[in-house]
């Protein structure tokens, strides 16, 4: 079995961390065998730069190419770097809050959805969404076309009282009308992969998107033993798309649903 993308989320990399998901995580990703892994925020628990750099090292020793966005915590805790220097540690390692990549069957782009004035809500400004529609003008015909950001637009309320991305539907709109066909995210520490028209009528309105929630690959806090632990595996062709969610159990990665989904708005 391989994939296309590796998503991974929320390793808070600063709290609590489990270095034995380290090797039996090598091995997957030399299972899977994707042409990306990609990280949707909370890389580190504090935004500190030497947590962004071990974050970068565990990430980057896989030996993919690592697609990587901030989440909430990876700006400071405390004023007024919060404000000041926002994304300063994450950008000296990452180079940009905003990462693409592109090649004959991916056209991955990144999205900063942090807001630094909000503990935890997340938010896309209008022109940051200008930016993916810029960056997927150029998408190799057939390419599988991915959002990736933070906040989560979807997700059941099964556990968490965070609210989904501020203006979701609008946003949900304007990526549908880019022929986003994949939405990755995090923040919940929950896994959820949902086809949009199951939560909002997508007939006629462009082609069939699916969101995406990763579980926590980290688990920052110790009294949450009950949250989710896991990521993703994505694989496609011209007809179906395919997400594969392996789960930290038992001390391995296990595989633990396969779900399928149409590609361009048409049935299974
Ligand atoms: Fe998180
Ligand atoms: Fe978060």
């Amino acid at each position: 079995m391989t994939s296309l993308v590796v998503h991974v989320s929320d390793l808070h990399v600063g709290k609590k961390e489990s270095p034995e998901i380290a090797e039996p995580l090598a091995r997957l990703i030399d299972r899977e065998s994707p042409e990306l892994i990609v990280a949707s925020g909370d890389l580190t628990h504090r935004g500190q730069r030497e947590q962004q750099e071990r974050a970068a090292v565990f990430l980057r020793e896989l030996g993919r190419p690592v697609l990587a966005v901030p989440g909430n915590h990876d700006i400071p805790h405390t004023v007024p770097a919060r404000f000041t220097q926002s994304f300063s540690a994450f950008a000296a390692v990452w180079g940009t809050t905003t990462p693409s990549f592109a090649s004959e069957r991916l056209a991955v782009v990144g999205l900063n959805s942090v807001r630094p004035w909000r503990h935890q809500s997340g938010g896309l400004a209008p022109g940051r969404v200008a930016h993916l529609e810029g960056a997927l003008e150029h998408a190799a015909p057939g390419a599988l076309r991915i959002a990736v950001l933070h906040h989560q637009l979807a997700n059941p309320p099964w556990r968490t009282r965070k609210a989904p991305l501020a203006r979701r539907d609008a946003v949900v709109d304007r990526f549908a009308a880019a022929g986003v066909e994949l939405v990755l995210g995090g923040h919940v520490h929950q896994a959820s992969a949902t086809r949009r028209g199951e939560f909002q009528a997508d007939e006629g309105a462009g082609g069939a998107m699916v969101l995406l929630t990763a579980p926590g690959l980290g688990r920052p806090r110790p009294h949450r033993t009950g949250e989710a632990r896991g990521l993703h595996a994505i694989d496609a062709d011209e007809r179906t798309l395919v997400v594969r969610t392996y789960l930290w159990r038992d001390g391995r990665w296990a595989a633990t649903a396969e779900r399928r989904f149409p590609r361009g708005g048409g049935e299974l």
